[in-house]
């Protein structure tokens, strides 16, 4: 069916924080925990804060597009500031919640460690559970310089502003020729789903409008980029219709996502969490495995068995789309790297189930299936769209030593590396929480014995299983059964809620 752009809802693109929808345009991050030491202050701050709106994003976007080919290697200024409170900075600055309707991020990150398999927040490095964070200023910039700019400028001095600042972590892009790269070496923000909605074009009081996500040349009418499903905005913004998981097809339009309360509206949950990445360690067990699998059925190398695992190769190119080697033209920033379902591969044989993108994205995969009928596949697809996320991580921490890859161990301290994981939801429990542990944490999932998510699954046991791909036999019984460590660990976390501008003006405003 024709994409009917009318039909879709027009976003307020200057109430809407801009991470949530379009994401802070960022190679520096700060994300700055704090706490709330004198409401009334904190209040009048609030009411004159200049928070990054969509629409601020888009401009910036609208003049970083114009310069790539006048300007090439110019980099424009992109400062952003967005913000989120925890449910105690929610109740410290007079929201009433109506915790029943939100019970996830009521109770909090660590509350939920029987839920996600996570290690007791007793060992987290940061953010041990408190009741006095109170929420989390994100601050972004084209440099480090910008970004100290905008503390300067719109945050500082905490005292004066009635906040006390009680931990930072600190993201940036990794160098050339791996920025955007996440530190296992792998591209990442590759696939993100295509979110319907309209934003106008200009300030005329009846501007014309365009699309959020415009549906490329040769893309279907239901996606953006080739691949890339569009989605009903509830799913990451309250207040607009949302996804039907008992659709027939995903493109059917959901009911809409009502704010939980009312000052809700407009937002979205922000998950957080730091996920260290031991590299020197991936890397030796990927090398040690593909030595594991002999044999000439499937040959097997470092490179193959790592992309297995994620599902993509270093370069962004899909496995399903290269299944033996990597494939420049199907790498990021192509047309066609996210134009792939794993119907054509129904057994496994080319992208492991447990793959990471397999386990957080299975796209038509159907649970307990693999010969599906097309009815069972679409009915399983619309189901899946509604357990997704808008991702906004970046790397934190330095790159491997020569000592540390010699060693083949991290050093560990000031040379910790890794992930900060951040992602927005309008439902923490269905979307972030059901992907971690329905999905990625069970080895059942999507097919029995398909193995735990190699990259992000979180087991008791110290060693997890994960069945590999067959791709040159095409059969099933030589998929490598292997068994792999953890090398992802959660250091600490919590739950957010980023309101609407427009409701935290209201907010700041009320006596
Ligand atoms: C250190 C931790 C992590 C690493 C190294 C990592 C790495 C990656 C990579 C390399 C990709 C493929 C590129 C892309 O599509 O953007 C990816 C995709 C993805 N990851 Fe992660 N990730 C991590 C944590 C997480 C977490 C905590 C979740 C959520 C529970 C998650 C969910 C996803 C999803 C939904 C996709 C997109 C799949 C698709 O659309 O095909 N990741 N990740």
């Amino acid at each position: 069916m024709a994409r009917d752009l009318n039909a879709e809802p027009l976003f307020p693109v200057d109430e809407i924080q801009a991470d949530i929808l379009v994401g802070l345009k960022k190679r520096h991050e700060h994300l700055m925990f704090f706490k709330i030491v004198n409401v009334v202050t904190f209040k009048k701050f609030l009411a004159s804060l200049h928070l990054t709106s969509m629409q601020d994003t888009l401009a910036q976007q609208a003049l970083i597009d114009d310069n790539k080919t006048a300007n090439p290697g110019k980099v424009i200024p992109t400062p952003g500031l967005n913000i989120a409170f925890t449910r105690s900075g929610l109740a410290m600055l007079g929201v009433a919640l109506d915790d029943a309707k939100h019970a996830a991020f009521s109770a909090g990150m660590h509350n939920r460690q029987t839920e996600l398999t996570d290690p007791p927040s007793s060992t987290w490095a940061v953010l041990r559970p408190s009741h006095d964070m109170h929420g989390v200023f994100v601050v972004t910039g084209a440099s480090h310089a910008e970004v100290v700019d905008v503390i300067s400028l719109r945050l500082a001095p905490p005292d004066e502003n009635g906040w006390k600042l009680l931990h930072t972590e600190v993201g940036q892009v990794r160098p050339d020729p791996v920025a955007g790269h996440e530190h296992f070496g792998y591209a990442d923000g590759v696939s993100q789903p295509g979110v319907r909605g309209r934003i106008p074009l200009n300030a005329d009081p009846t501007p014309p409008t365009a699309a959020l996500t415009p549906t490329k040349p040769g893309a279907e009418d239901s996606q953006g980029q080739r691949g890339q499903d569009l989605l009903w905005p509830g799913e990451f913004v309250f207040g607009y219709p949302g996804q039907n998981p008992n659709a027939p097809s995903f493109e059917t339009q959901g009911p809409v996502k009502a704010p939980p309360i009312p000052f809700m509206d407009h937002g979205a949950f922000l998950v957080f969490r730091r996920l260290a990445q031991k590299v020197p360690e991936f890397n030796r067990a990927v090398k040690l495995a593909a030595q594991s699998i002999t044999g000439t059925a499937n040959p097997m190398n470092p490179d193959l068995l790592g992309a297995q695992m994620v599902g993509r190769w270093k370069s962004g190119a899909a496995i399903i789309n290269a299944p033996q080697a990597d494939d420049p033209s199907k790498a990021e920033d192509t047309d066609d790297v996210n134009n792939f379902e794993f119907g054509g591969d129904r057994k496994g044989l080319v992208c492991p189930f447990a793959a990471h993108i397999r386990k957080a994205y299975p796209r038509d995969d159907v649970p307990g299936n693999t010969t599906p009928t097309d009815t069972q596949a679409n009915h399983a697809e619309a189901h899946t769209q509604t357990h997704r996320m808008l991702r906004r991580g970046i790397a934190f921490g330095p790159e491997v030593t020569e000592s540390e890859a010699l060693n083949e161990r991290s050093a560990g301290g000031d040379k910790a590396r890794g992930l900060l994981f951040k992602c927005y939801v309008t439902s923490i429990e269905h979307q972030f929480e059901f992907v971690q542990q329905s999905w990625c944490n069970n080895v059942d999932f999507s097919q029995p014995e398909s193995g735990i998510d190699p990259i992000i699954g979180q087991s008791n046991d110290p060693l997890r299983f994960f069945a590999g791909a067959a791709p040159q036999s095409g059969n099933p019984a030589d998929k490598p059964q292997l068994e792999l460590a953890g090398f992802v660990h959660l250091e600490g976390g919590a739950y957010f809620f980023a309101p609407s501008i427009a409701k935290l003006t209201e907010l700041a405003k009320a006596p």
